[in-house]
């Protein structure tokens, strides 16, 4: 009878929460503490702050609207296409209390039951760093004007080899740095265009780290805003060679007020070279170099395709994309031996602004004779509303935001150690590929002449 009675409970609670209240304190605080205010709260990127019940009531339509969308929280890769760990995605049920909420006329409810904000600690979030980077020199910015471009070199003084776990990235004005792309090349290497129009560091988004004339270099991964600094997985690192610079290329989005940004960085070694070397699977490799990029003006479905048989099993711990702004979709995905298919990323909406690393929830196994496969599209017509030339132009590979590039990298290990070699060598014959095909196809050239100053002919 009891049990009987419980049951009666739960089936008429269950037809409840229609006519409950949904109020700020109880059910749309815990939901923005947790999901928006990382980015939403004063000095950080976002554009407000959603902290106090005025903060959100203020916006209650357009937060409706935007996670509605999933505009908000942004996270691009499709859902449910690889597993991400941390992934920032609202349920249905959290999106609809949202629209529930504002039905109800956006009431407070009990100041008592509010949630507490959860704390943000200003110090280094993984602990004391081993190396501690700074600019040599704050690089001014200026009140509006379109997004800025800058690398900036930072000598490292190392005088041995060390092998990176993590890199902890503390903007001095966190409000413009919208990303940052990491890299290390030989000392000296950029010597020649580090300050050549007179301000710190150089301008441009090219490949990070790509340096003229065959210097030795290599990615250490990057930060976009919200992003917390994580260590790489048991046993991994990335080299940082003795005597190698340091280079951060920031992509700048100005606030209306001017800035200084004068970047800390906190590096953490790992003790010992790591067991396993862990290598960047690229496809098109060299970010497109080779893949003869030359979209018409104006053509809406442009793709670029590439795929990579694997000559070994390896492990692939994360997917990330790069590309500019006509870019519009880029997907990865491997065809196992005994044809099942594994989704590897999918971002359907490419937003030059989110340059995102997405790290497996468990690491993915691929088996040797797997085919990876890249499908990469882009949309240069004035219908693209990131299409940064009006109206639309020619687009071929190149570094400044209205050329392209595109590609996607699974950050990989060979599963056994002595497979290493064969992979590393299978990778560097597609980069040697690529680069062979650029110079043929006069790539290559506007590449050295753009970097040089000297305006291609088809500019
Ligand atoms: C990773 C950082 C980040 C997180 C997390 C985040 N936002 Fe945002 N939000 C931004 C940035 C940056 C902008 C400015 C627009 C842009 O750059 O896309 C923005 C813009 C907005 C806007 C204005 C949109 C417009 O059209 O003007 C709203 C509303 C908003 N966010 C709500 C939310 C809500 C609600 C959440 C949580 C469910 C959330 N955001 C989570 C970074 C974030």
């Amino acid at each position: 009878m009891i049990i009987r009675a419980i049951g009666l409970f739960i089936a008429a609670a269950a037809v409840m929460p229609a006519a409950n209240t949904v109020t700020f304190t109880e059910t749309i605080a815990p939901i923005v503490y947790q999901n928006c205010v990382t980015c939403h709260r004063p000095g950080e990127a976002a554009p407000f702050s959603l902290i106090s019940y005025e903060d959100v009531k203020k916006r209650g339509a357009l937060i409706a609207t935007v996670t509605k969308s999933r505009y908000m929280p942004p996270w691009h890769a499709a859902h449910a296409y690889g597993e991400f760990a941390e992934e920032r995605r609202l349920t249905d049920a959290q999106i609809a209390e949202f629209g529930e909420w504002i039905n109800q006329g956006m009431p407070q409810g009990d100041p008592a039951k509010m949630p507490r904000l959860p704390q943000f600690p200003d110090g280094w979030h993984l602990g004391k760093p081993d190396l501690v980077l700074e600019m040599p020199t704050g690089f001014d910015l200026p009140a509006s004007g379109p997004d800025i471009y800058r690398n900036f070199v930072i000598p490292t003084h190392l005088t041995e080899d060390r092998w990176v776990r993590a890199v902890e990235f503390h903007p001095s004005a966190r409000k413009v740095v919208h990303h940052v792309l990491y890299a290390y090349v030989d000392g000296g290497a950029l010597a020649k265009v580090d300050g050549a129009d007179g301000r710190p560091g150089f301008g441009g988004m090219g490949s990070i780290g790509v340096t003229p004339g065959g210097s030795n270099s290599g990615g250490l991964g990057g930060w976009a805003v919200g992003a917390t600094p994580i260590f790489m997985p048991e046993g991994l690192a990335l080299p940082l060679p003795k005597g190698s610079d340091f280079v951060l290329q920031m992509h700048f989005h100005l606030t209306g007020k001017p800035e200084t940004e004068k970047s800390v960085l906190g590096i953490y070694f790992a003790d010992q070279a790591p067991e396993r070397r862990l290598m960047g699977l690229q496809l098109p490799a060299l970010f497109g170099f080779g893949a003869g990029i030359e979209i018409p003006a104006g053509e809406r479905n442009y793709t670029v395709d590439d795929s990579f048989t694997l000559p070994v099993d390896v492990i692939a711990y994360s997917a990330g994309a790069h590309a500019h702004y006509v870019a519009k979709e880029m997907r990865a995905s491997a065809t196992l031996p005994d044809g099942t298919t594994k989704p590897l990323l999918w971002i359907q909406d490419w937003d030059f602004a989110w340059q995102d690393r997405y790290n497996y929830k468990a690491p993915v196994t691929l088996p040797k004779g797997t085919r990876v496969d890249v499908h990469l599209r882009y949309d240069n017509s004035a219908d693209n509303p990131r299409n940064p030339s009006h109206p639309p132009r020619r687009v071929q590979w190149g570094e400044q935001s209205f050329d392209e590039m595109g590609s996607v990298t699974l950050q990989v290990v060979a599963v056994n150690k002595q497979d290493e070699p064969t992979l590393q060598q299978a990778l560097a014959d597609r980069a040697r590929a690529a680069m062979r095909k650029g110079i043929q196809d006069g790539t290559a050239q506007r590449f050295q002449q753009e970097r040089a100053g000297i305006s291609g002919s088809s500019r």
